[in-house]
């Protein structure tokens, strides 16, 4: 380790470096806008209270309720997670936040994974997790120890983020921050299929038929056709250590909401407009809120220095429309893809699957061929688990299980997969992109001072990728308010198209 890196870790652990440069300035923004109250706009509120101090207004729109994709499902008084439900243990800022915040680590119960191909399971896990590494071996050979070098590589990269980010660093676009991540190759990995990326890595067709195919399914509802970084970070999932929210995953939104002390207005925000005519620009944000006393719909109006937009602005997600700004907007690309995610109480058809004794049956069966009626099927586990609690076997009538598909599935299709159905619950996403391979890399800036945060999920969709966004527009709106234009995009000076 060299002096200066030496010097600088110490001036880092002396003093957080927000506060070091906190201290600089004394012109701050009066008022801010984070348009949406999901992980993505929670975090974003908690980097611009730490970086603009506690002087700054944070008005938060949210017409639905904080945590957004985040969000439970209740049956039988008890919650399930209905969207983001996985964390990764090297998902650095969801670990940070829930420590900080005071949330717990749910307790992870045994569970039993297998692979369905449409007629019988190709793959099942065994209770003994050498026996199932045994089979792993058997069936996909050196593939198991080329994923573990696959996934380590990828996240030492991935982990460049949280140290670039702790030194105030911000990327103007999904493509700077990749490359600041992870150089050409998270660029190129964008560019390539699950398919392309896995076969230059030396991985065998049935690996990726099979294992991979699984992962894109049950992750994305999609197939190895997706864009290999996306495909990468869905693979992670296969790893150990992976976690969830004590009492719900949108636990952290809300208590990050909380502690960044921003105004929760329940309205929809409809338009955003550049206002020249005052001594700065601001941004006249429009908005529709019901009226408490008489529900009717109010149409209000406010203006803001800076405005973070942390929803997406595909079809059929937030119809915000721009206007007045000097250059017509980048055109949003792509498409969301739909997820359902259908509860049902009842009991598993073992028949169908061709298992003999129903109590032996998968916890979690993940589909391999994408002709198959639903993704993925999960017996699951309330958010809260009492310490007394002792999960109830597939074979018992009153399992939850969660059914992932493209589509609502119907009451027929539902009784052929189970026997026994007492309660269904259907959760209609739509849920992150529809990848296409090459992928698309849009901006996080739409203006000086208006930043766009969901682009970062064409790169991948998850929750911590959505918290990095949140800091990046964070970091992007303070060092555009100060005028530090060295700490965007650092040091890049060759570009790619894309
Ligand atoms: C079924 C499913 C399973 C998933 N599984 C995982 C997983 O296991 N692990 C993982 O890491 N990730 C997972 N994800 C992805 C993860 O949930 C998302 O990437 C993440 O939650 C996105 O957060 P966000 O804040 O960017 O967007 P959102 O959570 O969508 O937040 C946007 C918010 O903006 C609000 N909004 C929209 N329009 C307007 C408007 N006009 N005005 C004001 N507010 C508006 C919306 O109501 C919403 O609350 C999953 C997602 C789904 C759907
Ligand atoms: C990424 O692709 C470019 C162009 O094909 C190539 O020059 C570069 O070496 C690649 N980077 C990595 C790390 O493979
Ligand atoms: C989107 O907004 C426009 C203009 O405000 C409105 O005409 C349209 O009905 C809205 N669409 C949806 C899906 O809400």
């Amino acid at each position: 380790m060299g002096w200066n890196l030496r010097f600088f870790l110490l001036g880092a652990i002396l003093m957080p470096v927000e506060a070091l440069v906190e201290a600089k300035f004394d012109n701050f923004p009066t008022d801010i806008a984070v348009i949406g109250a999901g992980i993505g706009g929670a975090s974003s509120a908690y980097y611009l209270r730490k970086l603009f101090g506690s002087d700054v207004s944070i008005d938060m729109y949210e017409p639905h309720s904080v945590g957004g994709r985040l969000a439970t499902a209740k049956i039988d008084d008890k919650e399930f997670e209905s969207g983001g439900s996985i964390i990764h243990p090297k998902n650095h800022y969801m670990v940070k936040f829930a420590e900080e915040l005071g949330l717990k680590h749910r307790k992870s119960l045994p569970s039993q994974f297998a692979l369905y191909n449409g007629q019988e399971f190709v793959f099942t896990e065994s209770s003994s997790s050498l026996l199932t590494l045994a089979k792993l071996l058997w069936r996909y050979g050196w593939d198991c120890v080329r994923l573990n070098k696959l996934i380590g590589q990828t996240l030492t990269h991935f982990e460049n983020i949280y140290t670039l980010q702790d030194g105030g660093n911000a990327y103007s676009s999904v493509e700077e921050l990749l490359y600041a991540m992870g150089g050409t190759r998270f660029v190129n990995m964008t560019q390539k299929s699950v398919t392309e990326g896995l076969k230059e890595e030396g991985f065998s067709a049935r690996f990726i038929n099979e294992l991979a195919m699984a992962a894109m399914r049950e992750n994305y509802g999609q197939t190895v056709d997706i864009p290999f970084f996306v495909g990468a970070v869905s693979l992670a999932g296969a790893q150990e250590g992976l976690w969830a929210v004590e009492g719900g995953n949108k636990r952290v939104p809300e208590e990050l909401v909380k502690t960044a002390k921003v105004n929760l207005i329940p309205g929809e925000v409809s338009k955003v407009m550049l206002d020249k005519s005052g001594d700065r620009p601001k941004f006249l944000l429009q908005y529709q809120v019901k009226d408490p006393n008489d529900n009717q719909i109010l149409t209000e109006q406010k203006g803001y220095d800076i405005v973070i937009v942390a929803t997406p602005l595909n079809e059929g997600i937030s119809n915000i429309t721009f206007a007045d700004l000097p250059t017509p907007l980048p055109e949003v690309k792509g498409k969301f893809h739909r997820t359902v995610a259908n509860f049902v109480q009842g009991k598993l058809n073992a028949e169908y699957f061709g298992i003999l004794d129903p109590k032996s049956a998968p916890t979690g069966i993940m589909t391999v061929n994408a002709d198959i009626l639903f993704n993925s099927i999960g017996k699951h586990n309330p958010v809260t688990i009492p310490k007394d609690y002792s999960p109830v076997g597939p074979e018992s009538e009153d399992a939850v299980w969660k059914v992932f598909s493209q589509r609502p599935l119907t009451d027929s299709e539902i009784g052929q997969l189970f026997t026994v159905v007492k309660k269904t619950q259907v959760v209609d996403w739509l849920a992150y992109p529809r990848y296409t391979c090459p992928g698309h890399l849009g901006t996080f800036v739409l203006h000086d001072g208006l930043y766009y945060v969901n682009n970062i999920e064409w790169a991948a969709s998850a929750m911590e990728m959505s918290a990095i966004g949140g800091r990046n527009v964070a970091l992007l709106s303070y060092n555009w308010w100060h005028g530090l234009d060295g700490k965007v995009d650092p040091g890049r000076t060759t570009k790619t198209e894309l």
